[in-house]
């Protein structure tokens, strides 16, 4: 496990190529999925380890419900599968100390199965105290609509009187995302070969490195991560500014 001068507070995962990986060995892309679960419980545990603070895994988007209805099945079976095993492996969790959230619209009435609503809640519940790495999983969850929801509080409040609308600031914006009071990323990970974000924490990117790899997601290692890292350890980051120390070279 490698020391590195920078560790990012927070890293959003886009969990990509399961499908692909899947095609690749002439499998169902089921079995692709269920490869990825496995590598998302090693890749969490890995970085928990390193001590990283937050991370985020996005898990299905508000645009996967356009796939063929068995496939949809199959993820949905899986987050089912998954959120059992999880509880049955309670006292084994607890020494992890993962404070499991889920992000996304999982209002009751909405598309995700309301069994799967109540087994992920009642796991967010009992995850509440732990004080470790918070990890998100992003179920049903898309950027825009997240947005939305928070432009949709904050209209909701002006209308009560309790906020004037030329007032709105950022920081009322992001109380109202699934992620207010976190860290925003500053780690963006994307494998599968694909170079855009598809939906994921767009607000919250806004100055995120991006880290892009060809690997598919049920192929990647503790390894990768660490070169994601190395790299993000290198990356002059300057939100706007010229940087720090300014080139001495530069007069004005
Ligand atoms: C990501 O893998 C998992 C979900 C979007 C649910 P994909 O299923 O998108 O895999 P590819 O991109 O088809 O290989
Ligand atoms: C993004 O992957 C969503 C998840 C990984 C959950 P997609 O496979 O849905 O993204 P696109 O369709 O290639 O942009
Ligand atoms: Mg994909």
């Amino acid at each position: 496990m490698a020391a590195y001068p920078s560790l990012p507070q927070h890293i959003g995962i886009i969990m990509d190529g399961n499908g692909r990986w899947a095609k690749q060995r002439g499998l169902p892309r089921a079995e692709g999925h269920k490869a990825g679960v496995k590598v998302f419980e090693r890749i969490s545990e890995y970085a928990a380890a390193l001590g990283i603070p937050c991370l985020t895994f996005y898990a299905f988007s508000t645009e996967n419900w356009q796939r063929p209805a068995a496939e949809v099945q199959a993820i949905m079976a899986l987050f089912r599968r998954q959120l059992d095993e999880m509880e049955a492996r309670w006292e084994e969790n607890e020494r992890k100390r993962f404070r499991i959230r889920y992000i996304g619209d999982l209002e009751p009435g909405g598309p995700v199965p309301e069994d799967i609503i109540r087994k992920l809640r009642d796991m967010e519940a009992r995850a509440r105290d732990k004080d470790k790495t918070i990890v998100n999983i992003a179920v049903n969850y898309g950027g825009r609509q997240e947005i939305l929801r928070a432009a949709r509080r904050a209209a909701a409040l002006a209308a009560h009187g309790a906020l004037r609308p030329e007032e709105i600031s950022e920081a009322d914006l992001e109380a109202g995302l699934y992620t207010a009071g976190q860290p925003a990323p500053d780690l963006i990970i994307r494998p599968s070969g694909e170079l855009r974000l598809s939906n994921f924490l767009l607000w919250q990117s806004a100055y995120a490195e991006l880290w892009f790899s060809d690997v598919l997601w049920p192929d990647f290692t503790e390894r990768d991560l660490d070169t994601a890292l190395e790299d993000f350890s290198r990356r002059h980051r300057r939100f706007g500014d010229i940087g720090d120390p300014p080139p001495s070279s530069l007069s004005f």
